[in-house]
């Protein structure tokens, strides 16, 4: 993973985690855990405990995942890996004469369960960054860091073998088993020779955008399953993109990293007493990654005449119960 994209990660899970105050800023990859410092609480910096990574709904931890429920769905269960999710991406290579799971095939397979998830979580949301980026990244990570790199395949490869051992499952094809605490990088499994860079993630996403134009609609469900309303990047940004633009050079990624510029001060005051040091911690962060992209600056997001995390928090359910809209 390109230092880029590791960086960004970390400052912004640490902002969203509530950890940044900390003294020894850490997180918890799970649940709350006792063992992340929270020394600053009772200064006035924290409103609350700082939460791990599962506590962070809707800003890091997404719906729609390749292999994890919904937080919201009938199952209530958005961290423990559901067997028939990861059957389903599996089966998509499992009789194909050389199995691989290409970027094409997790594609494929995001698409499948994004629309699943709208058709099983009532309140599904999908945000300006954390879907849009951070779901559509994470997908892309099975297949552009996963894979096994070698002289004779230097773009590497992911076989059936080395998907079960990284998500933990063993077990012949007809009957296969989530082992929790399993997953293992593949013995005699080499990576890949260079990082993956935002720049390469910004690629993939045109790519996915490409292959299906639906993928750009952030939004969410607004009354029950199957109400998915989604809205046009190029509408938020007042006519700076039009509908072609988005797709063109980094725009698109550019776009979703300055979204959180405008969604992020709403999800702040919920964990923060005074937000002025984590905004601009995450300010910086963006900038930095933004300044490397060379982008446009957007510097107004609205929709209907309203602030834009504003009007995500209002408009969609799921959204709102999180209280948070990235
Ligand atoms: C997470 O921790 C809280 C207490 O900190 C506990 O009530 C809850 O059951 C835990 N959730 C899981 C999934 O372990
Ligand atoms: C796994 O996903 C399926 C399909 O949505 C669902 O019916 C099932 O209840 C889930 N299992 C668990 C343990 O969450
Ligand atoms: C990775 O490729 C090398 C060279 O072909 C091979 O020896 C090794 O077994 C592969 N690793 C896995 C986990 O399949």
């Amino acid at each position: 993973m390109g230092l880029d994209i590791g960086t960004f990660l970390t400052v912004y899970s640490l902002v969203l985690s509530g950890s940044l105050l900390s003294l020894n800023p850490s997180y918890s990859i799970g649940n709350h855990s006792d063992d992340v410092e929270n020394l600053l609480d009772n200064v006035g910096g924290l409103l609350g405990s700082p939460q791990g990574l599962d506590g962070t709904h809707n800003t890091f931890e997404v719906d729609g995942s390749t292999t994890r429920g919904d937080a919201y769905d009938p199952d209530g269960n958005g961290y423990a890996l559901n067997i028939t999710y990861f059957k389903q991406l599996y089966d998509l290579q499992k009789d194909a004469e050389s199995p691989d799971y290409t970027l094409d095939v997790i594609i494929d397979n995001a698409l499948d369960r994004f629309d699943q998830a709208v058709a099983y979580n009532p309140y599904f949301y999908y945000g300006p960054f954390s879907g849009l980026v951070l779901r559509s990244g994470a997908n892309f990570f099975a297949a552009r860091l996963w894979v096994n790199c070698t002289a004779e395949r230097p773009d590497g490869y992911i076989d059936k073998e080395m998907l079960k051992s990284f998500y933990g499952v063993t077990g012949p094809d007809d009957n296969l088993v989530a082992n929790p605490g399993g997953e293992r990088i593949p013995d005699n499994w080499y990576r890949r020779p260079d990082d993956y860079s935002v720049a390469g993630v910004a690629v993939d996403l045109v790519n996915m955008a490409s292959k299906n134009p639906r993928i750009l609609g952030i939004g969410g469900n607004v009354n029950g399953v199957n109400t998915y309303a989604g809205i046009n990047p190029s509408d938020i940004v007042g006519g700076v993109l039009n509908g072609a633009g988005i797709l063109e050079g980094n725009n698109l990624i550019c776009f979703a990293f300055q979204t959180i510029k405008f969604a992020s001060p709403n999800s702040l005051s919920s964990i923060y007493t005074t937000i002025a040091k984590p905004l601009s911690v995450l300010f910086d962060a963006i900038d930095k990654t933004v300044l490397s992209l060379n982008c446009p600056a957007f510097t107004d997001m609205q929709y209907g005449g309203t602030d834009l995390g504003k009007y995500l928090l209002a408009t969609y359910p799921g959204a709102a119960k999180s209280g948070h809209a990235l």
